[in-house]
């Protein structure tokens, strides 16, 4: 099937009430019209995600986010025009007509205009806003190909868009605005540093911080093999016996005889390793090992959403 016409198809799905797994430049999406309750209940069904987690709205045109929300502050505004269309998701008091099923009964509501020709087209397409959360099974991985998706989501979904593996690979930056305080509620494509030097500093959540910032729950992004980020090069035979995959940033380490190692990016680019994480992860947790070391990356730019989400990924989940 060619592009437009699967397009075409998946924005009659969206408009009938069901529910479309697309691609955008972050990770992929599993999207439902935005005002239709029942269609956004079935996105939390399948992926199996608690009805506490509120979902990201997406948009086709900045100036659909003034029908979402009560007011714009001048910084968001701002934050708009540099990152729009991109990695960025903005928290916003919500207009009243926006489902509580999308917010989780929130009185705020979060909004992105995502980079990706197919999800543009797609939302134009539907004539309506798509919420979606990442396309995966609540709790693990994210999906950066549409494979993945079809290997956790399979039929349950009623059309996947393909659109090849995404070029960030971690998910929006979300910062939100209470009280007109720019806050990070989650690292993501677009790095503190670049939301600073256009809204100057801005606080942030930690990850033991508040879970009424829903959704940032300390396990999340997890594989199902054990992900160890806190290893000892001095403590590595206590590993002999196991089947050890390594994750590196760089290097892979000459420690260990390890069953796999993925290396994120070999030059030490943390565009590239981002792009590749989770895809990274997919493969050295489909081999059966016993568990995988994880290389820390230095904690700067994309660094830490990287950082961040290899914590959620090796949380024990309390
Ligand atoms: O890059 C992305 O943001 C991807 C693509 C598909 O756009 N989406 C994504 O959605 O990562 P999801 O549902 O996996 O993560 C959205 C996060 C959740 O942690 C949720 O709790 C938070 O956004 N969120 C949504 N609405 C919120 C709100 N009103 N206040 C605070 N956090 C909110
Ligand atoms: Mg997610």
């Amino acid at each position: 099937m060619k592009d437009a016409e699967a397009i075409r198809q998946a924005a009659e799905i969206i408009r009938q009430g069901g529910i479309v797994a697309f691609p955008t430049e972050t990770v992929y999406g599993l999207g439902a019209d935005a005002y239709n309750p029942l269609a956004v209940a079935r996105i939390f069904e399948v992926k199996r995600r608690p009805s506490f987690d509120p979902l990201i709205v997406h948009i086709a045109d900045p100036v659909r986010l003034r029908k979402l929300v009560k007011e714009i502050p001048s910084g968001v505004r701002r934050l708009t025009e540099k990152f729009w269309p991109g990695p960025l998701t903005v928290v916003l008091l919500k207009e009243e007509n926006i489902p509580d099923m999308v917010t989780a009964g929130l009185p705020t509501v979060a909004v992105r205009m995502p980079d990706h020709p197919m999800a543009l087209s797609l939302i134009k397409d539907s004539k309506c806003p798509i919420a979606a959360p990442s396309a995966n099974l609540f709790g693990y991985l994210s999906p950066t190909t549409a494979e993945h998706v079809r290997e956790q989501l399979g039929d349950q979904v009623d059309l996947i868009l393909n659109g090849g593996p995404c070029s960030v690979g971690v998910e929006s930056t979300i910062v939100s605005f209470f009280k007109n305080k720019p806050r990070l509620l989650r690292p993501g494509g677009v790095t503190l540093e670049e939301i600073e030097s256009i809204v100057g500093k801005v606080e942030i959540n930690s990850i033991k911080d508040n879970p009424s910032a829903p959704g940032m729950f300390p396990r999340h992004y997890a594989p199902r093999t054990p992900i160890v980020l806190d290893w000892d090069e001095k403590h590595l035979d206590s590993y002999e016996d196991k089947k050890v995959g390594f994750l590196a940033f760089q290097e892979p380490g000459r420690f260990l005889k390890f069953e796999h190692i993925e290396v994120l990016s070999k030059k030490g680019d943390f565009r590239e390793a981002a792009a590749n994480l989770f895809s990274a992860i997919h493969r050295l947790d489909a081999l059966d090992l016993d568990l995988i070391l994880a290389e820390a990356v230095p904690e700067a730019g994309l660094g830490r959403a990287i950082m961040d989400r290899l914590r959620r990924a090796t949380s024990k989940g309390e």
